[in-house]
């Protein structure tokens, strides 16, 4: 088989891929190693920033989430029992996120790409991708019982953290930048409409809570957890009534919904960057290229930025002839990588509580988060880089 872009993993950086080749007349073939439903029903982000928003809609992908997504003008920090809006519009000019799963995210652009008759292989695995340095780079893939190469202009790997495409970058030419956290994340889904209208990120000297949603009427709530950790040793009442501790605030018209929990997970936390994101006719995006612990719920957000990076380069130099944006895309992408790992981070640190906290590091996050809550400048950073650093930034 033969086609101008091999894209490896039907993820969300995968299928945005597709479709956004799609719209500029250039074809693509996806392989994806799972089925379908797996990929349609694997939880993971919930938020997306205005300018995954605006890219959805604008490829043509955004009729379900304009319907059916919930627009959201801020999020509530809470500490040291106190409530604090942070106001997304009033301090960013006007934008803002909405909360749109990236099950439903996936399943929008699965069913586009099928009608559209793109090839898109499901229990397709790649091996190896092969001559990412010549001009017909190949991947070696095993699909139905047998083993098959698709031949390539380029190959974008969308494969995730666990996936193939960054090992044909050499070791020599390689950089990784890492750091792990020692705990993770308890995540749930509950059948009961969320308590609260926004998100609610709380600091606790328990640790770190989160209350999100998927719907009207579906709760997803994370506690975090130290590392190692079993979801099955977590029952649902134990998990309620921990983020009721983790939540205490002095107002009295809180209260936390309970309801029946559906579905449970350990989510570990990392930070790790991989340089360069390009080598030869491979291009690496999304996941297989960084991730990012989720305080702040940047992942999914990052992949959507580096492939959309990726086909306007490619239609620039399509239709005028023009390499530099394709050459630059590495250093385009890296810097709002790099913006999106320092806010995460910054986030984790703030929110989070080390196993070997002092009282010396407890006071310094509630100072950062008074300073945040009270000083329009801090509030104002914290509100530009959650709603999002701009797409495809030419240096
Ligand atoms: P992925 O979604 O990982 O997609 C990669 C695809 O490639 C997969 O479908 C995989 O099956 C496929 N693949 C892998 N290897 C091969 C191969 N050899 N051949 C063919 N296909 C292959 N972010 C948040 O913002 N908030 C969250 O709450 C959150 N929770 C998360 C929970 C988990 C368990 C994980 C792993 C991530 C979470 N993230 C979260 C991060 C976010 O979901 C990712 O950043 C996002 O999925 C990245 O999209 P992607 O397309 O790059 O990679
Ligand atoms: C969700 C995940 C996040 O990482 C985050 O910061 C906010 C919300 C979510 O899954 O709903």
């Amino acid at each position: 088989m033969r086609t101008t872009v091999g894209i490896i993993g039907a993820g969300p950086a995968g299928l945005l891929l597709a479709r956004l080749l799609h719209n500029a007349g250039i074809d693509s073939v996806v392989l994806e190693s799972r089925d379908r439903a797996y990929v349609e029903r694997r939880q993971r982000a919930g938020i997306l920033e205005q300018g995954t928003v605006d890219v959805l809609r604008e490829a043509g992908a955004g009729a379900r989430m304009d319907r059916e997504g919930l627009p959201h003008d801020g999020i509530e920090l809470r500490f040291d029992r106190r409530r604090h809006r942070v106001d997304f519009p009033a301090l960013t000019g006007g934008r803002s996120v909405t909360v749109y799963a990236q099950t439903e995210v996936c399943k929008d652009l699965i069913a586009l790409r099928l009608a559209e008759g793109g090839p898109l292989l499901f229990e397709a695995e790649a091996l190896a991708v092969e001559d990412a340095e010549t001009h017909s780079p190949r991947i070696r893939y095993h699909h139905q019982g047998r083993e098959s190469v698709l031949e390539c202009d380029y190959v974008v790997g969308c494969d995730g953290f666990w996936g193939v495409a960054r090992k044909a970058v050499p070791e020599t030419l390689s950089r990784a930048f890492e750091r792990t956290y020692p705990f993770g994340w308890l995540g749930i889904l509950a059948d009961v409409p969320p308590s609260h209208d926004e998100l609610v990120y709380a600091r606790h000297d328990r640790g770190f809570a989160l209350l999100s949603m998927r719907s009207p009427s579906v709760t997803r709530a994370y506690l975090q957890v130290p590392d190692g950790t079993d979801a099955a040793d977590w029952a649902a009442e134990e998990i309620w009534d921990e983020l009721d501790r983790r939540l205490e605030t002095d107002d009295p018209t809180w209260t936390l919904r309970r309801g029946p929990v559906t579905a449970k997970s350990v989510t570990p936390m990392r930070s790790y960057v991989h340089e360069p994101m390009r080598h030869g006719r491979l291009f690496l995006a999304g996941d297989a290229a960084h991730i990012v612990p989720p305080t702040g719920a940047k992942g999914l957000n990052l992949a959507v930025g580096d492939v959309v990076t990726f086909a306007r380069a490619l239609a620039l130099l399509r239709e005028k002839g023009d390499p530099s944006r394709l050459d630059a895309y590495s250093e385009t992408c890296l810097r709002r990588v790099w913006q999106a790992e320092r806010f995460s981070y910054a986030m984790t640190t703030l929110l989070h509580r080390a196993p070997d906290a002092t009282p010396f590091d407890d006071r310094v996050q509630l100072a950062a988060l008074d300073r945040i809550t009270t000083t329009r400048s801090a509030e104002t950073d914290l509100a530009e880089a959650y709603t999002g650093f701009p797409f495809d930034e030419p240096q």
